[in-house]
């Protein structure tokens, strides 16, 4: 069970109003996600993940956000071993980047599997266009087809009627669920299972956290929101687990675009130590004061452990409120717990600074100047 360890008393109980806004909101489908989960579909996507291994070298996962980062979290951070490599792309606009993603692949036995829930996002779709392309040159366009797994909307999108128009295999995005909240859906569950995590436990892991994480989840959150009122608006979250780096971007995704809105918002940073300790480290001990620390605390050897308390005492005695959040398990049970803890105490914390925790508005901004310098430079 996730334990969460503070040396403040705060008062979470105004917070709990909110879980009941969360449930019946359209986009609160992850809620009860990890107890209601499709088992047919669950088995589909076990299914799927054996013919990829056996068919594919690599697997080439295209996605950006929320249909790419919780999936490489969990992926990086256990680093299982089935055999297969992941290669992500579609997750910036650098050339070069997609470049080397194709030459990695080079003329290995490969299959895509290409996550977006609009189906219209500019990254994924000019990296999938690339791989589509080395596809069909290297199987022909039928079998290319059968080596394109598409995860995206039910019913609308680019991306899902072109999978219907070629007969892609196709898993559904729930429309009540938002791409940063999606980890434990398809989006997630298919390039993890194909990597060789343990998706049952992962998903036992998030089932033990809807029984047990409320009343954490509501301290963590109504904490957050206390120190923010008192200027503290920067969370940094540590892990003294380098493989656990990308969980930390996953998480600075989930509460950058759930909660900064509005001119509102704790701003999220991560650093892993002690590596970081050597660089951001001078700052968090003696900078500006306007910080507040996350550690997560996974098990971990002894020497390692030893600088978690070292950190503990002395960023406190610098001033810095210091929040410790222990795993249980560095496994997919453990992980499992994490994703949902993380995510009703995000959702619950966006509430209680009064913005809407399942939309990003601001992400239109640099879409809309972006086309407007594509459409001039034709
Ligand atoms: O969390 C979100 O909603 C975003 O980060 C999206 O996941 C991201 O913009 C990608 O969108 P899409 O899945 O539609 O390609």
């Amino acid at each position: 069970m996730i334990k969460l360890n503070f040396n403040y008393e705060v008062d979470s109980e105004k917070g709990r109003k909110f879980l009941d806004e969360i449930a019946e909101d359209a986009m609160g489908g992850w809620l009860m996600l990890p107890k209601e989960i499709d088992q047919a579909e669950l088995e589909r996507i076990k299914g799927t993940a054996k013919e990829i291994q056996s068919q594919a070298e690599y697997l080439v996962c295209i996605g950006i956000g929320g249909s790419y980062l919780g999936h490489r979290a969990i992926i990086e951070a256990l680093r299982p071993t089935s055999g297969i490599k992941i290669i992500y792309a579609g997750n910036s606009l650098s050339k070069r980047e997609l470049d080397y993603a194709l030459e990695q692949v080079g003329e290995h036995d490969f299959a895509v599997n290409v996550i977006s829930k609009s189906g219209t996002t500019l990254e994924p779709t000019i990296a999938f266009n690339a791989f589509k392309e080395k596809l069909v040159q290297k199987y022909g366009e039928e079998e290319a087809y059968r080596r394109i797994y598409a995860t995206t909307d039910a019913e609308k999108g680019t991306l899902h009627d072109e999978a219907v128009v070629n007969g892609y295999k196709m898993f559904v995005v729930p429309d009540n669920i938002g791409g940063r909240y999606s980890v434990l859906t398809a989006v997630g569950l298919l390039p993890m299972a194909v990597a060789g995590i343990d998706i049952d436990k992962l998903l036992e892991g998030a089932s033990e956290a809807v029984e047990t994480a409320m009343e954490p989840a509501l301290k963590y959150a109504t904490m957050r929101y206390e120190l923010d009122r008192r200027h503290y608006d920067t969370e940094i979250f540590a892990s003294f687990e380098p493989s656990t780096m990308y969980f930390n971007e996953w998480l600075k995704q989930l509460f950058g675009e759930s909660e900064g809105k509005d001119k509102r918002g704790i701003l999220p940073d991560s650093v892993i130590y002690s590596t970081d300790l050597h660089s951001l480290g001078q700052y968090i001990q003696d900078g500006r004061r306007n910080l507040f620390e996350t550690i997560i605390d996974y098990p971990t050897d002894e020497m390692n452990a030893k600088v978690v308390k070292a950190v503990q005492l002395a960023h406190a005695s610098g001033g810095i409120p210091v929040l410790t959040i222990s795993v249980p398990s560095f496994d997919e049970r453990g992980f499992g717990e994490l994703i949902y803890f993380f995510e009703l105490s995000c959702a619950l914390s966006a509430k209680m600074i009064g913005v809407n925790p399942f939309d990003q508005p601001g992400v239109e901004a640099y879409k809309n100047e972006l086309k407007k310098l594509m459409e001039n430079s034709v």
